[in-house]
């Protein structure tokens, strides 16, 4: 089974956070850049974020361009993509935003021996959907393909990209670096440590780099699926148009 095309989106501080530690919600980037992550999403069949962004953050995860939303609707779609999101403990509040908005698809991928319990909790919200005891991002990647996804999005958190990264089956990563830092050691970095394909000696590809207001977009292809250049790259037959590209979710949204 072909995974789908998988872009890691994220914005970080330069000291390489990704958040502070206090509860409040920190914007990283700025309104050009948040409608860039707007196109992206647009561009995708699915969009996934990890259990802790789902209760810290609330995410709508929708594409909030009306026009974006017609393009979609009138290519035989739905407005927005799929929502995705993994869990092991099943705390995933009924009333966020990841269940309430949008009248989308939304799929909670968990270990297999919590489904039943995580399905009696989430009710009618949600597709509980049981992978092995040990949930990999390559499984829930295979499971998404069988669902017709083509192109998948990840909107962290860091404990998500690390999966993703750690795995090897991330195609893109599309890392934003905003003007500031955070300098809290409790705070959630950009990845977690751990062994990475990608060291001093084998490293990864730098496909495009772009100035965004007072952000910098840094594209890396991870696969050699990901084309250098244009950052809305031609993938799995669909094309993207050129001047347009993405990473992380605006809080906002
Ligand atoms: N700047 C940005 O671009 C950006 C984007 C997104 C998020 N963020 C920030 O990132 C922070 C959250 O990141 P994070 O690394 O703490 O968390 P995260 O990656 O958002 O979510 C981690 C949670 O997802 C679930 N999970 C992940 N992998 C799993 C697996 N293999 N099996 C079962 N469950 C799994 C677990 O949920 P359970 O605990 O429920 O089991 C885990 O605690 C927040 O502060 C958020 O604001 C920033």
């Amino acid at each position: 089974m072909t995974l789908p095309y998988i872009v890691l989106s994220c914005a970080m501080s330069i000291d390489g956070y990704l958040d502070t530690e206090a509860p409040r919600r920190l914007a990283m980037s700025n309104a050009e850049d948040f409608d860039r992550v707007d196109q992206l999403r647009a561009e995708s069949d699915a969009i996934m974020v990890g259990a802790s962004t789902v209760r810290r953050d609330d995410p709508r995860l929708l594409v909030r361009s009306a026009d974006r939303q017609l393009k979609r609707i009138a290519d035989g779609r739905s407005a927005s993509p799929v929502k995705v999101t993994v869990t092991a403990t099943g705390d995933l509040p009924a009333a966020s935003s990841f269940f309430t908005a949008g009248d989308i698809d939304k799929l909670v991928y968990c270990p297999r021996g919590e489904a039943p319990r995580i399905a009696s909790l989430l009710g009618d919200h949600a597709t509980v959907v049981a992978l092995s005891d040990l949930v990999t991002m390559h499984d829930v990647a295979e499971d998404l393909a069988q669902r017709g996804v083509k192109r998948l999005m990840v909107e962290g958190g860091g404990r998500l990209h690390t999966q993703f990264l750690r795995e090897g089956i991330a195609d893109e990563l599309q890392l934003v670096i905003a003007p500031f830092f955070v300098g809290e050691s409790r705070a959630p970095r950009f990845v977690e440590a751990g062994a990475f394909p990608w060291t001093a000696t084998r490293r990864a590809r730098l496909a495009d780099t772009r100035r965004i207001g007072d952000v910098v977009l840094l594209r890396y292809a991870l696969s050699e699926r990901c084309p250098s250049g244009t950052p809305f790259s031609h993938v799995d037959g669909r094309t993207a148009a050129g001047d347009r590209v993405s990473a992380h979710d605006d809080p906002t949204a």
